[in-house]
Parts: structure tokens; sequence; C-alpha cells
């Protein structure tokens, strides 16, 4: 077969013109999907079972991503299982979305790695433990990723001809059975190129970003993690808890230093605030001053969504001129 040029339709507003010239290639196939972070995959497991979902085991993957110009290019290697190449491109956008991708065999996985990683160059590489669950035709990840932490991925596989309505449905209704939260824009490879360029402790983001998907932020609809890590290398998280009685609320950055004092005390030398939200989510004015408590002036201070790290600051930024422990005296 000659070298074959295909469009593929992202389904998402227009053609976007991704062109893979692979060589022989395996069908385009669509997925509509979501990622979130999941703090408590034991549950999910459980209200998966209940629903029906047939589990089929856990397999390590490992994803080596290859840099290319367009769309995504991985090479997977499964154990138990068999490597394959994937080119996929998606719209990057964090929410349900449409993938097409190709699923292309390869039987020699150390010379395609040597071949495309000799000419393009590799990216990054993913390894995580994933369980498969099967529900109709979704497919549910319980991914324990290493150096990120657990997360939930629902993948509802259509038919060529589907107008995708019965596969959003479906994810829909399992987001609600399976209490979903906030859907991750980028890929793994995305989260962990994040962490190497945010120089923030990957451990601390993993707890704040934990956190905020575990808060009680029924009223505000803003839920919040926040972690800190000691002097002596301890970490801390807590998440924001509100209460019908709103004035009653404590946010994210309170509760994890009521855990660090439950856990020690100590002096705090990095802070990481995390939050699924379009903007920073800076401390309120009343965490500044907890804070201030127990972190020195340049302590870093990384204002995160549940991604990446937005900015880093310090208390002598959000904080100058401040009133703390040894004002008096
Ligand atoms: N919140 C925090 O937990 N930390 C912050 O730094 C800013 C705000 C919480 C408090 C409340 O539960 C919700 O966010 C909306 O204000």
């Amino acid at each position: 077969m000659a070298r074959d040029e295909r469009v593929v339709n992202h389904g998402h507003g227009g053609h976007a013109r991704a062109r893979y010239s692979l060589g022989p290639v395996s069908e385009a196939r669509r997925n509509v999907e979501l990622k979130a972070v999941d703090p408590d995959p034991g549950r999910t497991l459980e209200r998966a079972q209940e629903l029906g979902a047939e589990d089929r085991g856990v397999i390590a993957q490992r994803d080596t991503y290859f840099r290319v110009r367009e769309g995504r290019l991985k090479l997977r290697e499964e154990e138990p299982g068999e490597a394959h190449l994937i080119a996929y491109a998606r719209p990057d956008a964090a929410e349900v979305r449409v993938s097409s991708y190709r699923v292309v065999p390869v039987p020699d996985p150390a010379g395609m790695i040597a071949a495309l990683g000799e000419t393009n160059g590799i990216d990054v590489v993913v390894a995580k433990r994933r369980r498969l669950l099967l529900w109709e035709n979704v497919r549910i990840h319980l991914d324990e990723v290493e150096g990120l932490g657990s997360f939930v991925e629902l993948e509802a596989v259509a038919e060529p001809e589907s107008d995708l309505y019965r596969e959003r449905a479906q994810v829909d209704h399992l987001i609600a059975e399976l209490y979903i939260g906030a859907p991750l824009e980028g890929s793994y490879s995305d989260l962990l190129r994040a962490n190497q360029g945010a120089k923030a402790d990957p451990e601390l983001l993993r707890m704040a970003r934990e956190a905020a998907a575990r808060a009680y932020a029924p009223y505000s609809n803003f839920p919040v993690g926040a972690a800190v890590r000691t002097e002596d290398g301890r970490r801390y998280a807590g998440a924001n808890v509100e209460n019908a009685a709103y004035p009653q609320g404590q946010c994210a950055e309170a509760s994890a230093i009521g855990a660090m004092v439950a856990g020690g005390g100590g002096r705090v030398v990095e802070v990481v605030v995390a939050a699924p939200s379009a903007e920073e989510c800076a401390p309120c004015g009343g965490c500044r001053q907890r804070l201030r408590e127990f972190a020195g002036p340049d302590a870093p201070i990384h204002l995160a969504d549940l991604e990446r790290v937005r900015r880093t600051t310090s208390l002598a930024e959000l904080l100058p001129l401040s009133f703390g422990p040894e004002s008096l005296g």
C-alpha cells in the first residue's frame, strides 16, 4: 500500500487538519473521552462494578512519546500485551472531547523506539498501571501514573457512522455514577512535562491536586486543595470545607496547616494551592496571614490548576509589611 495521507476530523467545530503519513495505516477510530484526577480509585472501582462493568484486570503500560510536527505519536508497550504505535489528534480542552486515532501493531518495539527516537527525538515517557473495565462500549481506565498519581479515564468507542450522541450520553451517565470530578485538559505526557518545568515538588503537587478532588465545596462549587512541605521533608494536604452556615467554611490552606500541626508542626518551606480554575487561585488574605505564621518570606508558593503550576510566588510578594510572631517581641 502506498503511503497514505488522511485528514482527521476532530468533530469539534470543523476539520482541524492533522495529516498522518505512516505507510499502511490502520483504520481511524473515534472516542468520546474524559480524564480526571481520581482521589479514591477503590471507590470508583466499586461503583463501576456495581454498574455491571467487566473487570479486565491490570496492565502495565509504557508510552514513549515522540516529538512530532502535528498531533501526538506514541509507542505503547503493554504487559501483558503487544506493542502498538498510536497516532492521534484531539483538541486540548478541559471537557468531554472527541479523539481520532490510529493504532498500528509494532512487532519490534525497541527498533521502532530507536528509529523514531533517533530521527524525531523522544519527548517524554509515561509509565502507568492501568486497571481496565468495560461498560457497554465504554472503556473505564483506573490509572496509577508514575510521578503523577491516580486518574480515571472514560473512553466511549464510537461506531464509524455514529453522530456521537449516544457516546456523549454514556460518558455523562458515568461521570454522575462514578462521582467523577473536574475534567483535565492535557494528556499524562503534558502533565509530566508541566511538572518537569515547574520546579515544584511533584509529590506536593499531586497531594494538592488530589485534596482539591476531595474538597467539600457544594455551595461555592469551587474546590481547592493545598499542600505544605516542612523543613524536615514532611508533607500535609488539606481541602476547603464549606458549611450550610456559610461563614463557617474553611479554606484549603487552613486545613493543610491544621494537618501539619496535628502531624508535628514545623516550618513550612514550600506550598502548593491547586484549584480547577481558569484563573490563578491565590490564597485569600486570611490564608496569607495563616501561612505567615509558619513560612518564611521567600518560601515558594505555587499557584496551580489541576495540571500545572501557573505561577510561583512568595509571602514577600503576597503579604508585604506583614505582622508575624516576631512582631510581638
Ligand atoms: N478558598 C480556599 O480554600 N483557598 C483560597 O485560597 C481561596 C478560596 C475556598 C474557600 C471557599 O470554600 C471557596 O474557595 C470559594 O471562596
